[in-house]
């Protein structure tokens, strides 16, 4: 379906193409701080668009994966993946720091797809090594069941009663659906 679309990354000459994802925080960071946070280089956003519309857009930027911002359970269970893992107190990741889809567009599969697209955009021919997605999830039970059924894990329990919900998912497991490695 988003083969559809025009994917692009948001410029500072670019049109920015009408965009509702239902979210006001969302919109107003699409129309009016994503370019700002890429005059920063704090994120960079990244658009699918038709003629008319923005379908979805999503914005990126370095993270990592710590013993100190997970439950040590989990991070213990991250690491018994990793070889070498004596090495690392943290592994390199990547947040998604933004995403939305279109109101018009919800429900349509379409950010599955965009978030397979993103797993794809940083194993494939990654320019760095990035093993995990990070997000802040909106801790709202149709986007923590959108996260979860894309593979998206919890890095701790203690966070159930805030707005939102650190989540992970292992690129190694897209890797390795995906021959990519
Ligand atoms: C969350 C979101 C990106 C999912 O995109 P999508 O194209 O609708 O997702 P898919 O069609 O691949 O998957 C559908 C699932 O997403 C979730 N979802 C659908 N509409 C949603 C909405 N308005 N808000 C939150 N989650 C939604 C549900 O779990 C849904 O499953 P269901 O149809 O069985 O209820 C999109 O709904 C959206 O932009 N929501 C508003 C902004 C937002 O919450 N962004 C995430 C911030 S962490």
């Amino acid at each position: 379906m988003i083969e559809q679309f025009t994917f692009r990354r948001l410029g500072f000459d670019s049109e920015i193409k009408p965009f509702d994802c239902g979210d006001s925080d969302l919109n107003e960071f699409f129309y009016k701080d994503a370019l700002n946070y890429l005059r920063q280089f704090l994120a960079v956003t990244y658009v699918f668009e038709n003629k008319l519309a923005t379908v979805a857009f999503f914005s990126v930027l370095n993270d990592r994966i710590s013993g100190e911002d997970s439950e040590k359970s989990i991070f213990r269970k991250i690491r018994s993946k990793i070889p070498h893992k004596k090495h690392f107190r943290s592994f390199p990741a990547v947040k998604v720091g933004r995403f939305g889809v279109d109101q018009q567009f919800h429900s349509q599969r379409i950010g599955t797809e965009v978030m397979d697209f993103i797993k794809a955009f940083f194993t494939i021919r990654n320019k760095t090594g990035c093993r995990f997605i990070t997000v802040d999830a909106y801790n709202y039970p149709r986007t923590i069941n959108f996260y979860k059924k894309n593979g998206f894990d919890f890095l701790t329990s203690h966070d159930g009663k805030e707005d939102t919900r650190s989540m992970y998912f292992d690129l190694m497991t897209f890797a390795r659906n995906n021959s990519a490695c």
